[in-house]
């Protein structure tokens, strides 16, 4: 009995596990209720009663060695990484994944937000689903006034009055929102998808994305109008990129005008983007009629502000010449593969 407890004992000094499975063999073999030590224990009844004293303490150090080493490797191996622990060759190299990337719209989208947040704008952002009040009436938009045609508008639900409810056409419903529920100075960009009852084609969608921008305070004139939107461009587009205003019409602006850019692509040599005239025009934009701020409740003798609007695929058709609006909504992972990686 000694010389298998020495044969044992120098087992389990031996004894070291790469596998889970092994230590449990091991838990198993000696210390299992069907183990070697039950079993020595067993054969230590039929040991004579003067043996006993001695051999009772080598059986209870074999015992506690055997404890101890399990014990011992038993934390050993729990600290270890899974993979370790089920026996793998961890000094492999890991397998590839695809990473995914960002949509053209979202990196312009963060673009631009980050831009006008460097001069102190703030976003905010409205329901797509609006009443006629937000998206025109407040707006200066007369009833029954054609200007109300400049958008297709899709309708949710037609009704008396000036209650219609319908999906927004523009991301103006927004300045009305905001400047209804706070108090100027107002300093915001709105970002958001808008609707328009228009067919699908390369150059028209019956929803695309807006950026609004939106300025008041004391004594803002024009010329913070200008100058905001040109140092804009710049920061977009690169140092260089010419601007020009022409004058336009929007019920909710007076002046109104529209802006080009120099064609970021032929850089105004002519091509087809630019039709051939080296201009593209980006946003509209203009000085919020006094109309619409008394209409929010603010005290147009006190205020004056500017406000813009652009539409997003136009900006990132110029900086990634995408030439077909579909392209945005068809989620052709050969599309959207093209840009930017996420950075995980
Ligand atoms: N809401 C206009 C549109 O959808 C764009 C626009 C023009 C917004 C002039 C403005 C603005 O805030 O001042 O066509």
């Amino acid at each position: 009995m000694q010389s298998k407890i020495d044969q044992y004992t120098s087992e389990i000094q031996a004894f070291t596990a790469a596998k889970a499975e092994e230590l449990e063999a091991f838990r198993i073999k000696f210390l299992g209720t069907k183990g070697i030590i039950k079993d020595l224990f067993e054969q230590f009844k039929t040991v004579s009663t003067e043996e006993k004293r001695s051999f009772g303490k080598v059986l209870n150090q074999f015992k506690q060695l055997a404890e101890t080493r399990y014990n011992e490797l038993k934390e050993n191996f729990d600290a270890k990484p899974a993979a370790q622990q089920a026996g793998q060759d961890l000094t492999l190299p890991g397998d590839g994944f695809e990473v995914g990337s960002r949509h053209p719209l979202s990196l312009v989208r963060n673009e631009i937000i980050d831009i006008f947040k460097r001069l102190g704008f703030v976003v905010a952002e409205g329901p797509e689903i609006e009443d006629d009040w937000h998206n025109f009436s407040a707006l200066n938009f007369p009833e029954e006034h054609p200007a109300r045609d400049m958008q297709d508008t899709f309708f949710i639900r037609k009704g008396e009055g000036g209650d219609d409810i319908a999906l927004r056409t523009h991301t103006s419903s927004v300045q009305v929102r905001m400047m209804e529920n706070g108090k100027p100075p107002f300093r915001a960009i709105m970002p958001g998808r808008v609707y328009r009852n228009e067919a699908i084609s390369a150059r028209a969608h019956c929803f695309f994305h807006q950026i609004e921008g939106l300025y008041v305070d004391e004594n803002v004139s024009f010329s913070d109008l200008k100058q905001t939107l040109y140092h804009f461009v710049q920061e977009l587009y690169g140092e260089g990129t010419q601007v020009r205003f022409r004058p336009s019409y929007f019920p909710f602006t007076e002046p109104s005008a529209e802006m080009d850019i120099s064609c970021t692509i032929c850089k105004g040599a002519g091509c087809n983007m630019c039709k051939y005239s080296g201009w593209v025009e980006i946003l509209g934009c203009g000085m919020v009629d006094p109309n619409v701020l008394e209409n929010c409740g603010i005290d147009s003798k006190k205020y004056t502000g500017f406000a813009f609007g652009m539409g997003m695929e136009r900006i990132a058709n110029l900086k990634y010449v995408i030439r077909d609006l579909r392209l945005f909504s068809e989620n052709d992972v050969r599309f959207l593969k093209q840009f930017q990686s996420e950075i995980i």
